[in-house]
């Protein structure tokens, strides 16, 4: 058991072996600062959206959802969740659709970006859009950009041959059925549940486009 003097001694000694290690530590300026947490780290990233190249310098974390609304002002594209579960920001890079929320800017250098705006224009909208406004397949309509997006992917996937969890012999030539249209748009989300008139309009576009009926 130590005495008190004992502890006494210990203590003096602590002190001066911090002060004899606080004399190693270098002055303040000497030290490289850390970043502060929040400081941007920017990149350039060069891509194609809609039929046109753009390079711009932005934050690496940006995602291409905010991207395309914040740093190109193409706001056809919703956020709707921001987590990948609605479908709102739907667009479609190199070919395939995807969340735009859920991936960065920075991952799609050299990608060919297509978004509700380089689908159609107000006075020669594309076919899936006509389709849309004929059959009112919306009400709010802010699910609409992405819904599009999607679904002219959608007869794409389809006459490309792709199977979906609900093709019944994936060897066989897809047919485009109610339940393929409806298990192939089930990432985009409907809050005001124009679901039926969605099918519709898909249905109808799908029919004028015979190319997409395989078999
Ligand atoms: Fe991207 Fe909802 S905003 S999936
Ligand atoms: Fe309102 Fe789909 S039309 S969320």
């Amino acid at each position: 058991m130590p005495s008190s003097g004992d502890l006494k001694m210990n203590r003096r000694e602590l002190m001066v072996g911090t002060c004899t290690a606080m004399a190693a530590i270098p002055p303040l300026g000497a030290r490289a600062e850390p970043a502060p947490a929040g400081t941007p780290v920017m990149s350039r990233v060069s891509l194609n959206v809609n039929g046109q190249g753009r390079s711009l310098e932005v934050d690496t974390r940006t995602t291409l959802l905010d991207l395309l609304r914040e740093h190109l002002q193409l706001t056809g594209s919703k956020k709707g969740c921001d987590h990948g579960q609605c479908g709102a920001c739907t667009v479609i890079v190199d070919g395939v659709r995807i969340n735009s929320c859920l991936t960065l800017a920075l991952m799609h250098e050299g990608s060919a970006v297509t978004t509700i705006e380089g689908l159609g224009t107000p006075d020669n909208l594309h076919p899936m859009q006509a389709a849309f406004v004929k059959h009112d397949g919306y009400q709010c309509g802010y699910c609409t950009p992405g819904q599009i997006v999607s679904a002219v992917s959608v007869l794409a996937e389809v006459k490309a041959g792709i199977p979906s969890h609900v093709t019944a012999d994936i060897t066989a030539p897809v047919q485009l059925s109610e339940a393929e249209i409806r298990e192939r748009m089930s990432g985009n989300i409907c809050r005001c549940g124009a679901f039926s008139i969605i099918v519709v309009a898909v249905t109808e576009v799908a029919g004028v486009q015979p190319a997409v009926r395989q078999g």
